[in-house]
């Protein structure tokens, strides 16, 4: 059986494992990328959200077979970019972070709802951010980080 090839957080990757294994273990145990967390496994929390070919998917819900030749970009990528930069800033100054559980996912899931519309309204928010759950926070605060940092980072998306 010949490796599984592609690309992570911008660079050439391969895996010898079995094509059925999960994405989420496999990025988790083979490349250190532990900003995917684990929730619940199956595919209601958004905890294990990452981007492949700039579209959000849950990582536990993909087999490795699926992403032959695909670009992946985890937090350990995305965090960066400068659009990172103005998400995390956001984030920041209206306390829409508590324990940070949900937040890789949900910041990989803001950069996917900002690259198909850089100027979302509330419900557009609400909406984008729909998959993924966040147990502390309350989702005023993020929802208001998230239009800040559209409008702070006007022309980045
Ligand atoms: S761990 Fe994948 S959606 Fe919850
Ligand atoms: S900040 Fe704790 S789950 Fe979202």
């Amino acid at each position: 059986m010949s490796a599984i090839r592609f690309t992570l957080n911008g660079k050439e990757v391969e895996y010898a494992g079995s094509a059925a294994d999960r994405l989420l273990d496999v990025l988790r145990n083979e490349f250190q990328c532990t900003s995917v967390k684990c929730g619940c496994k199956e595919g209601e929390c958004g905890a294990c959200s990452v981007l492949i070919d700039g579209v959000l998917y849950n990582s536990c819900c993909v087999a490795m077979g699926a992403v032959e030749g695909a670009g992946i970009v985890t937090m350990e990528g995305f965090r960066e970019t400068e659009r990172f930069a103005a998400i995390d800033k956001a984030f920041g100054e209206l306390s829409a972070v508590q324990c940070g559980y949900c937040i890789p996912g949900m910041v990989l899931a803001v950069e996917a709802l900002l690259s198909r519309n850089a100027h979302p309204s509330e419900d557009e928010i609400r909406e984008g951010l729909s998959g993924n759950l966040c147990r502390c926070t309350g989702y005023n605060a993020i929802v208001n980080a998230v239009s800040n940092a559209a409008k702070e980072g006007n022309g980045l998306w």
